[in-house]
Parts: C-alpha cells; structure tokens; sequence
C-alpha cells in the first residue's frame, strides 16, 4: 500500500501547484470572494443581472461591449434574463440599419440578435471625447488585463487624492491600483448612484463587485460549462490511476520480488 500512499501524494501536489498559480500575485488588491472562483465556481445570477445595469446604466456611455448581443443575456451561464426580458432590454435601444431602397440609414429598435450599441462611433471619436484616452471595449478587458477581476474591482474603488508633490493635469486622476497611478477616468461610482431593482444597496463596492462580475462572464462565458468539465476529468484521471496502479501490480504479481 506504499505505492498507492505515493500516487495519492502526487495527486495531492498536482492539486497545490494548481491552486498556487492562481494566487500568484504581485500587486496588493482589494479582496473580495467571487462566487465564480475555484473548482465548483459558478456565477451569481443576481450579481450578473445587477452588473449588468451597472454596465448599461454607468459604463456603456464610454466603453463599448463589441462582442455581446443581446441574445447572450438570456443564455444559459450568462446572467439568465428571460427571453421576454431580453428582448425588452434589445428593444430599448437604438440601433442604426440600413441603407433602406432610398439608400439611407435609419434607426430601429434593438432585436436579440443585434450586438450591443457602441457609445461611439470610432476610436477617433472615442479618444476626442475622452481627453485623448481610449475607453477600453470591456468585452475581454477581465481576461485582458493583468490581475484580471481582482484588477477591476479595485481599480473602481482605488480613487485617491494625489499624494504631495504629485501634479495631475486637467483630466488626469490619481488611482493607486493604475499602472503609473494615473488614469484619464474619473471616478464612476458613489453610492447609491443606481437603483437596484432587487432591493441590494448598490455601494461602491457592490456595484464594482456586480459590474466586474459581469466583465467576467463576458470575457469567459463558459467558465461553468468548463469547470464542470475540469471537474469529470478530475474524477476521471483518479479513477484511471487507481485502476491502473491495480492492473500494474496484478501484471507484476508473478515475479518474485527480493525484498
Ligand atoms: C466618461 C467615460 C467613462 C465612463 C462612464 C467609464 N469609463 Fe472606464 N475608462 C474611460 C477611459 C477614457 C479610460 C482610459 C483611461 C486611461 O487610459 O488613462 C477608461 C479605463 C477603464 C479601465 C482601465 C482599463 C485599463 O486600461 O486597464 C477600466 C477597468 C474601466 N475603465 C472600467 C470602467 C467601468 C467598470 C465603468 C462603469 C462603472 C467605466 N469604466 C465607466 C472612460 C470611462
């Protein structure tokens, strides 16, 4: 029974190092518990419908979503919108079409297929409107950035008075988790800024938690799909090695060992 103490050993290490990885860290972040994280990990469906009004309501008038369509909010994994609410929330946009048969564009209310509306036009127009800064499209920002959600949600509340002898130049804020400590966006949120329709107080740092969750579902929207299937292959291998630890000591059983 040595052996198969050692091979359980193994799989006890191949566990830690996997842990480790993802808590290899430099920058001090704010900590809070994301329900999405670690092995079993799903999304909160409220804190994805709530980030979701943080989004539309707060950060869509400068960050486009390029890669969402409507229809994904009411997709399994996602934040679960109904088909009906969905298409309530297409509908209450406008979206450009177009040419008609007079060769023209026109607007019409959003479907579920349409993708979400951009907030400008162009990068050009973007960074014109932002003091020469480009709002990000946060379609892939929690999987693009270093420190992923735990990078986000403290950037949202990492707001500062510059220390002395920092000058800032008009437009040019002071955030202790921006690399460089500067950043051309001023500060989002203030409590109470959006009215949650499901009775949660909406504090900075509950909207910075809704909002990066939903960041992340967009990012990676089959995270629960992915760790449901990390999880059978887990149970999968173990199965696998004890039957093969048994079936190696079955095919060396007849030779006699010295020792
Ligand atoms: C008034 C326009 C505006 C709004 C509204 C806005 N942002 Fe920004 N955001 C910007 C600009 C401009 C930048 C680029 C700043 C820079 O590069 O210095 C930025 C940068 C960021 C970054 C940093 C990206 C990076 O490069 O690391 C994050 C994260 C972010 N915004 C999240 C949000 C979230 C979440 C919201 C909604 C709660 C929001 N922003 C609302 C304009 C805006």
């Amino acid at each position: 029974m040595k052996k198969f103490s050692k091979i359980l050993s193994f799989i006890g290490i191949f566990f830690c190092f996997s842990f480790q990885a993802i808590s290899a860290e430099k920058i001090e972040y704010l900590k809070t518990d994301w329900s999405f994280k670690g092995l079993f990990g799903k999304f909160d469906r409220a804190a994805l419908q709530r980030g979701y009004q943080v989004y539309t309501e707060v950060c869509s008038s400068c960050h486009s979503m390029k890669y969402l369509s409507y229809r994904n909010l009411a997709e399994k994994g996602g934040p679960e919108f109904t088909e009906e609410q969905a298409k309530a929330i297409a509908a209450s946009f406008e979206v450009v079409d177009g040419p008609n048969s007079d060769g023209e564009m026109f607007t019409r209310p959003g479907k579920l297929s349409d993708k979400f509306v951009m907030p400008y036009e162009n990068v050009k127009a973007a960074q014109a409107a932002n003091g020469g800064a480009y709002p990000p499209d946060m379609s892939v920002l929690a999987k693009a950035r270093g420190g992923g959600v735990d990078y986000i949600y403290s950037l949202l509340q990492g707001y500062e008075d510059p220390p002395v002898g920092v000058n800032l130049d008009d437009g040019v804020y002071y955030n202790k988790f921006m690399y460089g400590n500067k950043i051309k966006m001023a500060n989002q949120l203030s409590d109470g800024l959006v009215e949650y329709s499901d009775g949660t107080v909406a504090s900075v740092e509950q909207m910075s938690k809704d909002v990066t969750t939903f960041l992340m579902w967009s990012a990676e929207p089959h995270l629960e799909a992915r760790h449901q299937m990390g999880f059978k292959a887990i149970v999968y291998l173990i199965i696998l090695t004890v039957l093969v630890y048994f079936s190696m000591k079955r095919i060396w059983s007849r030779i006699e060992t010295e020792v």
